[in-house]
């Protein structure tokens, strides 16, 4: 049986303050020529999860400098009113940046709604032009948050990416198919050999034993036990599932998509979760909006 110490941890918390530590320094040159870096929320209806996410976003732009607006819009919005809310927020020149928080009613087309953001205000990376330009691997667009979060997390902990065997689980538009997309580019903290595993994949666990990079993304409570984990592979858990505990205030609690405490012990590295992915989601966008202010400018 193997020790259990946490010596193998990747600290999410420490390693987004340092990407914050830069994003404060590209503010403070923007600043100095007057332009205040300027993102605006957007929130549909009253999803709890997504009033926290939101919330936190906020906190954080607050503490770099930059200066947020939160819209929220009934759950009944029709769609074209959301439609031309962004357009407005497409043309206001004091505003950088534009999320619109997923997941969206089901009367509302998502792809619509990423459609109509402006490509240079994107700070998400869904428009179809920053997904295409990741494909491409043109460094012009803008990465979504987790999957640049992610390969943030893996560089600056000094895990070797390039030919490595990296499964990815889970093929969703927000992280498994744009991470699988970013680690393959023939680029710095990339080259991998990316397996995209998903809920028709034949022998999941088999794949997931090759991993030297194991990443779970697909939203399945605790899904990834040990013996789906080869000795010394570096897992990230990807996963913010809300499971029911009776012993918990309120009578459930968040887990990820990985069994922390029967992996941990035999991961070269491994995520917490929380204080893995999640604060590096946030780093990326105040990063992502930090820069989009200055491309506005010319900067
Ligand atoms: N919902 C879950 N993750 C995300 C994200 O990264 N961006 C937005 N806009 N919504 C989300």
């Amino acid at each position: 049986m193997a020790t259990v110490t946490s010596d193998n941890l990747i600290d999410g918390r420490a390693l987004a303050e340092e990407v914050h530590q830069e994003t404060r320094e590209t503010i403070a040159r923007l600043l100095a020529q007057g332009l205040q870096p300027g993102l605006a929320f957007i929130r549909v209806g009253e999803d709890p999860a997504s009033r926290v996410y939101v919330g936190m976003k906020e906190k954080a732009c607050a503490r770099l400098g930059i200066k947020s607006r939160t819209e929220v819009l009934p759950e009944t919005v029709e769609q074209r009113d959301l439609l031309r809310r962004i357009s407005e927020l497409n043309a206001d020149p004091t505003i950088h940046g534009i999320l619109v928080q997923a997941p969206l009613p089901c009367h509302i087309d998502s792809a619509a709604v990423f459609n109509t953001l402006s490509p240079r205000k994107d700070v998400d990376g869904f428009h179809p032009v920053n997904m295409g330009r990741l494909l491409l691997g043109d460094p012009g667009g803008f990465v979504p948050c987790t999957p640049a979060g992610v390969q943030q997390l893996l560089l600056r902990s000094g895990v070797p990416v390039a030919g490595a065997e990296v499964v990815v689980l889970g093929r969703g538009n927000i992280v498994g198919k744009p991470l699988a997309a970013l680690l393959l580019q023939k680029a710095t903290g990339a080259d991998a050999t990316v397996t995209l595993c998903h809920s028709r994949s034949r022998n999941l666990a088999g794949h997931c034993r090759r991993a030297d990079i194991l990443i779970a993304a697909m939203g399945s409570p605790r899904f990834v036990t040990a013996s789906m984990v080869k000795p010394g592979a570096v897992v990230v858990d990807v996963g913010v599932n809300r499971v029911e505990d009776a012993s918990a205030p309120g009578g459930s609690r968040l887990v990820g998509d990985v069994d922390f405490e029967g992996v941990q012990p035999i991961a070269g590295k491994i995520t917490p979760n929380p204080g893995g992915v999640g604060p590096m989601t946030i780093a990326m966008l105040l990063s992502n909006t930090a820069r989009a202010a200055a491309l506005s400018a010319g900067l």
